[in-house]
């Protein structure tokens, strides 16, 4: 039998004790995983010291209002859907052809009619201004400077399409966030039309979701909130118990006739996730699926799209192309779409990062370092061209 007054060391001091306590908490990982990640930055970075798109993130973070960064980052409830929308990226494995002969990688094509330099565009996102004073005139400008790369307007940007169709010479395309009743669509695109968008996307994922991303934050009722902060004081109140804003849940399959018939450019529907509603938009005459779960801010528990996007390439035929977004970070997360069925890829927060962090320069560097990654990618896989880019490319492990 052990005798306690042996092994216990009568001279450890109380100040000892709580020496190894202070000790033990601060190496704990516990402690560590609640301090901000962000807090080492002493100094902005400059922009030539960007490598990848994840390294904008904390600058970004750095420089924007919390509120702002709070609502660009956020997703829906548990945020697994936006979690899934990266991990599916890992369950898609790259497998190499080497011998893949002569000539150069090259990623351009045609989409919807226009010439696109790389597959990609910048997916619409709301309120620039948030996140950069010159808003949209400045993705825009960054978006022309990157290879005339694409930029779809949100029907919630801060400035009229006229003034950011003014900033820059290359091409954007415009969102419509439907509303009911006669004149508000038709009006919107005929305006978009005439300041010269390439193309509409009508966004159908968000007639039912809320942008609060905590009890705390509909409290702050902040300026950076997408939903205008009531005039009162004290908490929110809400139109009616369910949070389900008005005007939402509406929607028609009939309303994408209406809207083909006011388009006089391509028209797009944007926040597909199954093959029957992909199949549905043909019939109703859409020109492009676009796969989409908006970035998961839209329904938590949705499919992450990568894995939603071979029965969409299945269900389409070809007959359509598909545009895709959620997750998109890297050349080889858009290398991977593409071999799974996607025409061009969206991106959402990546250019977000890039403006909020460095501006229009920034947009402009956070889209160069995914067209080289893209290209280095292609390369790395024996594809050289878009067209070598087919199923054979990917071995998928979707749980
Ligand atoms: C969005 N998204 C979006 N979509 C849309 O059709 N109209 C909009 O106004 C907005 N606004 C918006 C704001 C912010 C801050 C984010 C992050 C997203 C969705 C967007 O177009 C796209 O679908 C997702 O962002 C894609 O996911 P990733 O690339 O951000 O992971
Ligand atoms: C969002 C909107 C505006 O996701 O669609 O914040």
């Amino acid at each position: 039998m052990v005798d306690s007054r042996k092994t216990l060391n009568p001279a450890v001091s109380r100040r000892t004790v709580f020496r190894g306590l202070a000790g033990f908490l601060a190496g704990s990982p516990l402690l560590h995983s609640q301090q901000d990640p962000f807090r080492d930055h002493s100094r902005v970075p400059a922009l030539g010291e960007m490598l990848d798109a994840f390294d904008f993130e904390p600058v970004a973070h750095a420089k924007i209002a919390r509120q702002a960064y709070d609502y660009m980052s956020w997703g829906v409830d548990g945020e697994f859907t936006m979690r899934r929308n990266r991990e599916a990226f890992d369950w898609v494995g790259l497998v190499p052809r080497r011998i893949a002969g002569v000539g150069p990688v090259q990623a351009a094509s045609n989409f919807l009619g226009m010439n696109l330099p790389f597959p990609m565009l910048i997916a619409p996102t709301a309120r620039h201004v948030m996140f950069h004073p010159d808003a949209e005139a400045a993705t825009h400008a960054g978006a022309t400077a990157a290879s005339n790369t694409p930029f779809i307007v949100s029907n919630a940007a801060t400035f009229p399409v006229e003034k950011i169709a003014a900033a820059a010479t290359g091409p954007w395309w415009f969102q419509l966030y439907p509303q009911p009743g006669p004149d508000y669509n038709r009006q919107t695109l005929e305006k978009a039309q005439a300041a010269g968008c390439r193309a509409i996307v009508v966004t159908v994922d968000q007639q039912a979701s809320v942008y609060e991303r905590s009890t705390h934050d509909q409290n702050l009722a902040t300026a950076a909130s997408p939903v205008p902060a009531p005039t009162s004081v004290g908490p929110r109140r809400r139109a009616n118990p369910y949070r389900v804003p008005d005007g939402r849940l509406w929607y028609e399959w009939t309303l994408l006739d209406e809207l083909r018939r006011v388009a006089k450019v391509p028209l797009v529907v944007k926040g597909i996730v199954t093959g029957e509603d992909a199949r549905l938009c043909l019939e109703h005459g859409v020109d492009a699926i676009y796969l989409s779960n908006h970035g998961g801010r839209s329904l938590d528990y949705n499919p992450s799209t990568l894995e939603v996007l071979p029965e969409i390439a299945d269900a389409i035929q070809g007959r359509v192309p598909i545009l895709f977004d959620s997750g998109i970070r890297r050349g080889s997360d858009i290398l991977k779409a593409l071999a799974l069925g996607a025409s061009a890829v969206g991106l959402g927060r990546v250019p977000l990062w890039g403006l909020a962090a460095y501006g229009g320069q920034g947009v402009q560097k956070v889209l160069e370092i995914l067209q080289a990654e893209l290209l280095q990618a292609m390369a790395a896989a024996g594809r050289p061209t878009l067209a070598s880019i087919d199923r054979t490319l990917v071995r998928t492990e979707f749980l």
